[in-house]
């Protein structure tokens, strides 16, 4: 039975108590822009009021903002623009894993099906880059552009390897890094580039951003195998029931027996769900959690190290501060 109670605040509301007004601003710019007279869209656009994540990324493009300096109305269009290009992704990702709960309430694939679901998908990308020619900069849109380009480029790539069952590290990181942390780099970057920083600091903090994403995407490939929906608040076990290999799986495969190998070969390519707790101990006597934890952790101390190019500041211990959360999450 799925529950429709409303997604309760993230715990990461209070930690960007700094930037609190800025967010709410690119909030307000968020729903303003997707305001309509329609009733069938009201009621879908309706149903994102409650439909509120983390808001990692425009927190990311602010901090890096304020971390320079300044903050400009831009700014606040263009957090508006990545979490409505991030929100995009989600709903279409929804329906490719058939994914029921999200941000603790039902997906939107669950209430109103597929088609609705692409569509809507469709119109917040539109939106999206209509808002970001709003601000009358075409380097914002060609940054914004070619980084949705990887994105979804990242999300198909991701789903052709499916089944791929000697997907490699490498190939792995390729689609980590088109599928998220490309976004969090632009977050970053324009955050920087639009406070008028120096390319140095910009670089850096792009830098610090793709690191960041690719730390926060093996943490998520992590809570997808081992964490509570309940804490998570978005049904985990997908990437097995899709059969996307993650880094885990990965060094599984590659790192036991050849018996116990083909074992685990065999249940990924079986239908239906249990896939997780049968998987489990597998992963467990095998350093498969602990590695896939300590590339997390490596990703996010490379991105700590692009912080030291920035002076001292409240919002530089902001980021520095995320680097550490990104690689313990439960949500
Ligand atoms: C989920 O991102 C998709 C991934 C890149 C793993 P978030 O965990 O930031 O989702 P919300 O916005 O908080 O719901
Ligand atoms: C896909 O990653 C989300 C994007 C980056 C587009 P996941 O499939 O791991 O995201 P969740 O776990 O459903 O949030
Ligand atoms: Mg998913
Ligand atoms: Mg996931």
């Amino acid at each position: 039975m799925i529950s429709t109670s409303v997604a309760p605040e993230s715990p990461l509301t209070d930690f960007f108590g700094p930037i609190r007004d800025d967010l709410a601003a690119a909030e307000r710019i968020f729903h303003q822009e997707l305001a309509s007279d329609v009733p069938f869209i009201r009621e879908l656009v309706g149903y994102l009021v409650h439909y509120r994540g983390k808001r990692l990324r425009p927190a990311l493009l602010l901090l890096s903002a304020r971390a320079c300096g300044r903050v400009t109305p831009q700014h606040h269009v263009l957090a508006a623009v990545v979490e409505m290009i991030h929100t995009a992704t989600l709903v279409h990702d929804d329906v490719l894993d058939e994914a029921t709960m999200r941000r603790h309430v039902p997906t939107l694939h669950a209430r109103w099906g597929n088609s609705a679901s692409v569509l809507l998908g469709d119109l917040l990308f539109t939106h999206a880059f209509y808002l970001t020619s709003t601000t009358g900069s075409a380097e914002a849109c060609r940054i914004i552009g070619e980084a949705t380009n990887r994105v979804c480029g990242g999300e198909l790539r991701q789903i052709g390897e499916r089944g791929n069952l000697t997907l490699s590290e490498e190939v792995y990181h390729e689609i980590i890094r088109g599928k998220t942390a490309e976004l969090t780099a632009c977050c970053c970057r324009l955050g920087a580039l639009f406070a008028d920083a120096e390319p140095k600091l910009v670089q850096a903090l792009e830098r610090y951003g793709l690191e960041l994403g690719i730390a926060f995407q093996i943490g998520d490939d992590l809570l997808d195998l081992v964490g509570t929906e309940n804490r998570a608040g978005k049904s985990l076990g997908t990437d097995l029931e899709q059969r996307k290999l993650t880094l885990p799986v990965i060094r599984l495969l590659r790192t036991a027996s050849a018996e116990t190998s083909q074992q685990v070969r065999q249940l990924l390519m079986e239908s239906g769900n249990h896939k997780r707790d049968r998987l489990l101990p597998y992963l467990e006597a095998s350093d498969a959690l602990g590695y896939a934890a300590r590339e997390a952790e490596k990703h996010a101390a490379a991105a700590r190290d692009c912080l030291a190019a920035l002076p001292e500041s409240p919002f530089k211990s902001l980021l520095a501060e995320l680097t550490r959360r990104v690689v313990k999450r439960q949500a």
